[in-house]
């Protein structure tokens, strides 16, 4: 079969080879793939900061969906003709993980979806909502289930409340169709206004451009009469965190999803202490919350937004997109 596995850390490394079809093992199932999406992790791998001991070659790419086409033995949970999306933290199924259970990931330290076949654990996959097409579904496992870590399992997030959005790839833009279906008003920040004009389109309330306007946070307390918001999706990090301090309202919580702006921020801890603001290192999910979030999406009908969608021969410009910075999700259709 054909894969794009990453044969040393940079881009240039990234090709197209023919490797064997994976065998099942007795609790595995055999997914032939459909569609995958990218998120700037991917990005992170390539580049060797997301694991510096990566085992070359790897297959790449995390987000799957697809069909099964062979079960293993031992399998209960999947039929042949399953159509089903991979889940990120393969081995975090429930309840609070070991730091073992968030890190053991596909495209890292196991073979990836950006191939014709992939072999799953029956316990790191889960059922496709029925109402999303393959490509819809293949952007779910990392940034929809981060959004609604952050914003439902962990931030209880009620209608009326003001949720601020950093940014407007794959993460955030799915925080902004969640905060809206639940009832919150919602704040989005970009550095390009006409990404900027398409948050509007969807229904954000207001907007920021974060280059025009570096100190965004006093832009913030402005247009919350000097309140602040109740959740911050903090995809930067780095200076931003300290922005966000002055942003959230007293008792909100500042979900730390990202690095975009750096892996080290300084906090001001007086300002923090008068917030009575929950910092809060979040990680995906477990497939709970992934099955959760799937029942709630299908109640919803929410639709992922597709940046674009790339052929499996052109992987290679689906990640030019990808470092070039997307608006919500970038897909590469593997089979029809
Ligand atoms: N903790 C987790 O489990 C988890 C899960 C998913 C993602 N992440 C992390 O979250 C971040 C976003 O991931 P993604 O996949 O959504 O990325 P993405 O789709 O590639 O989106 C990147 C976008 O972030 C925005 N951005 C860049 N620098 C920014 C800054 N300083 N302030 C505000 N926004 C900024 C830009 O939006 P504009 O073009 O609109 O300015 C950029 O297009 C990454 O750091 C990723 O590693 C973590």
């Amino acid at each position: 079969m054909k894969a794009w596995v990453l044969q040393n850390f940079g881009l240039d490394n990234l090709k197209m080879v023919d490797v064997p079809v994976p065998e099942p093992g007795d609790n595995e199932v055999l997914i032939r793939v459909s569609a995958v999406s990218l998120n700037y992790r991917d990005k992170l791998i390539v580049e060797g900061l997301y694991n510096p001991e990566l085992q070359f070659p790897m297959t790449q790419v995390a987000d799957t969906a697809g069909v099964v086409v062979q079960t293993g033995k031992n399998v209960s949970r999947f039929q042949t003709g399953d159509r089903v999306i991979t889940h990120y933290a393969t081995r975090w199924v429930d309840g609070p993980p070991t730091v073992d259970e968030v890190v053991h990931t596909l495209g890292n330290t196991i073979p990836g979806g950006l191939a014709e076949y992939l072999g799953m654990d029956e316990n790191a996959v889960v059922h496709a909502p029925d109402y999303l097409t393959d490509d819809e579904a293949a952007t779910l496992p990392v940034a929809a289930l981060t959004a609604w870590h952050a914003l439902k399992e962990k931030g209880r997030l009620v209608s009326g409340q003001t949720v601020l959005i950093q940014g407007t790839g794959g993460v955030s833009i799915f925080a902004l169709q969640m905060a809206m279906a639940f009832g919150a008003k919602v704040i989005v920040t970009s550095s390009n206004d006409e990404k900027l004009e398409r948050a509007r389109n969807l229904g954000a309330n207001k907007t920021i451009n974060y280059v025009r306007v570096p100190d965004w946070h006093t832009e913030v307390l402005k247009m919350t009469e000097q309140q602040g918001v109740d959740h911050i999706l903090e995809v930067a990090a780095g200076k931003s965190l300290r922005q966000s301090i002055e942003a959230i309202k007293p008792t909100g919580q500042i979900s730390v999803i990202g690095i975009l702006d750096g892996v080290l921020s300084e906090i001001p801890i007086f300002r923090l202490l008068q917030k009575q603001a929950s910092i809060v290192g979040l990680v995906t999910g477990s497939r709970k919350m992934f099955e959760n979030m799937n029942a709630e999406l299908s109640k919803i009908k929410l639709h992922p937004i597709l940046d674009s969608v790339y052929s499996f021969e052109d992987a290679r410009k689906a990640y030019d997109r990808l470092y070039k910075g997307a608006f919500g999700k970038i897909v590469i259709r593997v089979a029809d």
